[in-house]
């Protein structure tokens, strides 16, 4: 019943969000729900498991019913005006993490632009034990956001807020400066799946100015003082975006290059000096 109510609705994994959310109203994780198909539900469960269905039928993200979302095999509470972790981004992870190997074990000064829920700071923060991360964040809902998710996951990372390229540089210097920022242009909003439209916070999404390439740009332009010798820039990039900013960020003096997901798109900038 679930299922066939969210197809209808076009939701495209109806039958795993109709027990994920099925599960989540009577307490339980999916597994568990398959274990205990034998057990009686009340009225009040039924009622809990309707409403969610119901706000998942009018596409609100599941990850906003259920508060939450797995980054990095960890789980991040997430809320309305916060952006939902991507698997995509768990490259930039990766990148950040090899760049780290390669710098050596010492305490690196670690940079997050643009925290968001916290995921990549918090990520990074627990995975170099011995790095030292500052996050920085314009949204007051996503500091409140990331400040929880460090605290639950036990992960020491400073939050600055404010403008983000302000902020930082005046924190600056730092070895690894990462970013997953906003690059979708305001032209491509209907392209997006209504979760996204309609209910991630435009700031999140929407490149400033009209320029999907803004932050990729500025940060190109305007880091080179707040890297350390031998610092690394990381940026997140959509999937149309590798070659031109590729290409921008050798023009600007710096060796670049792409590490490219699964589809074979560049997905992330490695930009050094
Ligand atoms: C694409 S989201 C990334 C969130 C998180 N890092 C992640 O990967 O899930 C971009 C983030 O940048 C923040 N942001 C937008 N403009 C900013 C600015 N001028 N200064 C600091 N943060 C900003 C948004 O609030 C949002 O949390």
């Amino acid at each position: 019943m679930a299922r066939a109510f969210l197809e209808r609705k076009g939701v495209a994994e109806a039958r795993l969000e109709g027990e994920l959310l099925v599960a989540h109203a009577l307490g339980l994780d999916r597994l568990k729900l398959f274990m205990q198909l034998d057990r009686p539900v009340d009225g009040a469960e039924i009622d809990r498991a309707r409403d969610l269905l119901v706000r998942r039928g009018k596409r609100e993200p599941l990850a906003y019913i259920t508060g939450e979302r797995e980054f990095y095999g960890r789980p991040f509470k997430v809320g309305p005006g916060v952006l939902i972790p991507r698997p995509e981004t768990e490259l930039l992870v990766d990148e950040a993490r090899r760049v780290a190997a390669e710098l050596g074990e010492r305490e690196l000064r670690v940079a997050d632009l643009g925290t968001g829920s916290g995921c990549i700071a918090i990520t990074l923060a627990l995975e170099l034990t011995l790095a030292k991360v500052t996050a920085f964040e314009l949204s007051p809902a996503a500091i409140l956001c990331a400040q929880r998710n460090a605290e639950l996951l036990g992960a020491r990372i400073e939050i600055v807020e404010g403008d983000g390229l302000e902020t930082l540089a005046a924190r600056a210097p730092f070895d690894l400066i990462v970013s997953n920022p906003p690059y979708v242009m305001r032209s491509e909003a209907a392209t997006l799946a209504p979760e996204v439209r309609e209910h991630e916070p435009e700031l999140a999404l929407f490149a400033p100015e009209r320029d999907g390439d803004f932050w990729a740009r500025a940060l190109l332009e305007r880091s080179r003082s707040w890297l350390a010798p031998g610092g690394t820039l990381l940026l997140e990039l959509g999937h149309q975006q590798g070659a031109r900013v590729l290409a921008l960020a050798g023009a600007l003096g710096w060796r670049a290059s792409l590490a490219r997901d699964l589809a074979g798109h560049g997905r992330v900038l490695c930009a050094r000096l």
